[in-house]
């Protein structure tokens, strides 16, 4: 049964979909089954982060309203072939019930590892249809004001929801200004939001999926965090070696 993980922010451009879409590939590296759906409607890119734009036929809004079933609107990832992707709809005046959302995402879990959910930016209808069809979630952000009090509001609403887990994930780390004092670090800003660090991800030249896939130590070390089964407890903290 598929784990499903929302990654949310609050704030736009912080990293989301790179993140959910580094991620579905180094799950994917690693043998597990993974799903990377796409619920931020009206601005998704989640295919085209992942090349595949051109191989979508059907979206989840065709699943919801009954053009195709679930599995026929999976597009497989032509270079990892247990990543799939489930794209989103152009249109974001669409209103698609979460509970429909949900109901398509659990009748494909059964098949899968793991379900990433990128979810859009912001805390309105949009985001309670993300978090609302997972179990666990991964807040984003990086180190700039606007961005943690954004995460900081993200994550008081994540309480709201009977999620197992909520993990953080700091974005676009640049040491040179951590050293100079100019921004908090990490370990910092977890105990601001008072949320367990799952990975520390810098800020890289290129963040093109394709080589950060082969490259990306960060990535491969956030996949190896999440597949320990509880990222917070004390098996979790000894297996962190980031930076
Ligand atoms: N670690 C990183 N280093 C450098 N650039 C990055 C990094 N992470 C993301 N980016 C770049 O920042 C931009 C925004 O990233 P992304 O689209 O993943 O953010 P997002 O949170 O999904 O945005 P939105 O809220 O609009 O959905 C992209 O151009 C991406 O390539
Ligand atoms: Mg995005």
């Amino acid at each position: 049964m598929a784990r499903k993980i929302v990654v949310t922010s609050g704030k736009g451009g912080v990293g989301k979909t790179t993140v959910t879409a580094n991620l579905g590939v180094q799950l994917a590296k690693r043998g597990e089954r993974v799903i990377v759906c796409d619920l931020d409607f009206g601005l998704n890119n989640v295919d085209v982060v992942l090349g595949v734009e051109h191989r979508a036929v059907y979206d989840v809004v065709d699943v919801v309203e009954g053009r195709c079933r679930p599995k026929q609107a999976l597009i497989r990832h032509p270079q990892y072939p247990t990543l799939y992707v489930l794209a989103s709809n152009r249109l974001s005046e669409r209103y698609v019930s979460p509970q429909a959302v949900r109901l398509v995402l659990d009748s494909l879990a059964p098949q899968f590892d793991y379900l990433l959910i990128d979810s859009p930016a912001g805390i309105e209808e949009g985001f309670h249809r993300a978090v609302s069809s997972a179990e666990e979630a991964l807040v984003v952000t990086t180190s700039h004001i606007s961005a943690l009090r954004d995460a900081d509001r993200v994550s008081t609403m994540l309480n709201s929801y009977r999620l197992k887990r909520t993990g953080l994930v700091v974005n676009m780390v640049r040491k040179d200004l951590i050293r100079r004092g100019e921004v908090l670090s990490p370990e910092e800003i977890s105990s601001a939001l008072r949320l367990p660090l799952v990975a520390v991800l810098p800020e890289e030249d290129r963040v093109l999926l394709h080589n950060v896939a082969e490259r990306s130590r960060a990535f491969r070390i956030l996949a190896q965090m999440l597949s320990c089964e509880n990222f917070g407890n004390e098996k979790w903290k000894t297996g962190r070696k980031l930076r």
